[in-house]
């Protein structure tokens, strides 16, 4: 299973809600991809924190598209049912945890209410295809996956990143994984101490 856990990285999280969100607002819909998803719990504590942000009418606006590689075969019906074991779920703050979870049918399981769940899509999906899953996303986040990618792979991959973003788009990765010299210019950094970066179009 690969490593993950709900509220991981907040800070950045948080930097995406603060300094991408009020551009992205400015739009109808709100699509972002998640890059190596894993088996969920990133692309939900985003949900969740866009949704304290902003009100009910316009969270119906935002679609996360979760994709992963996905060896095991399995995320697709974990991220679709949204239910996680007690363990994975006890390091969500209380006042949210008790707005967005209900105790799932599965004993020690806790579920997403609807809400959350109905704007995250999973689907499987090979990053060195170099193929976008889609075009026009305003936040691509892709954490904790590049460093298994060689560097000539890292680079071509963060290129198919930004042929897949809007002008002006967000793309946010972990805090220790920097932008290669070589394609520095195509972003330019939003926040010195976070790896939030927007599109440049030349
Ligand atoms: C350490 S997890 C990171 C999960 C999440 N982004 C986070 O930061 O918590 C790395 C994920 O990258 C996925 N992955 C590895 N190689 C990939 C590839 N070529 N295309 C898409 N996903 C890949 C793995 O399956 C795994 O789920």
């Amino acid at each position: 299973m690969a490593f993950t856990y709900f509220f991981r990285d907040l800070q950045t999280l948080e930097m995406i809600c603060e300094y991408a969100l009020p551009e992205l607002r400015a739009r109808r819909y709100i699509n972002i991809w998640d890059a190596g998803c894993a088996m969920g719990p990133e692309p939900y504590t985003l949900a969740m924190l866009l949704r304290e942000r902003i009100g009910h009418m316009y969270f119906r606006n935002i679609r996360i598209q979760a994709t992963d590689i996905d060896g095991s075969d399995l995320f697709d019906e974990i991220i679709t049912n949204a239910a996680y074991p007690k363990d994975q779920v006890e390091r969500i703050p209380q006042e949210i945890f008790k707005k967005y979870f209900v105790p799932d049918e599965q004993d020690g399981y806790f579920k997403l209410i609807d809400e959350i769940k109905r704007v995250v899509k999973f689907q499987k999906h090979d990053l060195l295809s170099l193929l976008p899953v889609a075009h026009d996303f305003g936040l691509i986040l892709c954490k904790n996956v590049l460093l298994h990618f060689n560097e000539s792979q890292r680079i071509e991959v963060i290129k198919m990143f930004h042929s897949a973003l809007m002008d002006g788009g967000f793309l946010t990765m972990e805090q220790t994984q920097k932008l290669p010299k070589q394609i520095e210019n195509m972003f330019e950094p939003v926040v010195s101490n976070a790896q939030l970066y927007r599109k440049v179009v030349k």
